[in-house]
């Protein structure tokens, strides 16, 4: 099965984690690594599997360029029907109230067009010791089964 990654980054620690995760899903089958900022929603497709890697910003917003890929998904409102993926955050507990609320708002959207997550939600932590990449790598080894 192939597998869209798309990434929401600003400063490029979503952009590294995605790219990061390409070999390991690619023991499934073709991968394509997508920037949300290129808005590219036709490339959402029930018969592949969807990694979102999304970094949070603002007052627990997401990156400029997934809010834009987001806006442009709720004016289509596809049909997401049985479209699988999974989600890897990234956010800062200094920021308290608002901790890897990208991951959650990304999970609430894709559901609410019909998709499916699997998957346990990852939360990275920028003040954290754990090396964002090979966080993704751990992460998506798990997944890959799942797909
Ligand atoms: C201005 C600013 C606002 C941020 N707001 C949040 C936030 O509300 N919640 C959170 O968990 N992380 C927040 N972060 C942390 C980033 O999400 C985190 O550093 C992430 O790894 C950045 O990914 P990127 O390099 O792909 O943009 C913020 C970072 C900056 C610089």
């Amino acid at each position: 099965m192939s597998v869209h990654i798309f990434y929401g980054s600003s400063t490029g620690t979503a952009e590294g984690a995605a790219n990061s995760m390409v070999e390991v899903f690619e023991k499934q089958g073709p991968v394509e690594v997508h920037d949300m900022m290129d808005g590219e929603t036709d490339a959402l497709d029930p018969g592949s599997f969807h990694v979102f890697v999304c970094a949070t910003y603002g007052e627990g917003e997401l990156p400029a360029g997934a809010e834009y890929f987001f806006e442009t998904l709720g004016d289509e409102e596809p049909d997401l029907a049985g479209l699988r993926f999974a989600v890897f955050g990234l956010g800062d507990t200094i920021y308290d109230d608002t901790y890897n609320a990208a991951g959650k708002i990304i999970t609430a959207k894709i559901t609410e067009l019909g998709g499916e997550r699997v998957g346990e939600r990852a939360e990275h932590d920028n003040s954290g010791e754990d090396d964002p990449e090979e966080t993704a790598v751990e992460w998506a080894q798990g997944i890959l089964p799942l797909i």
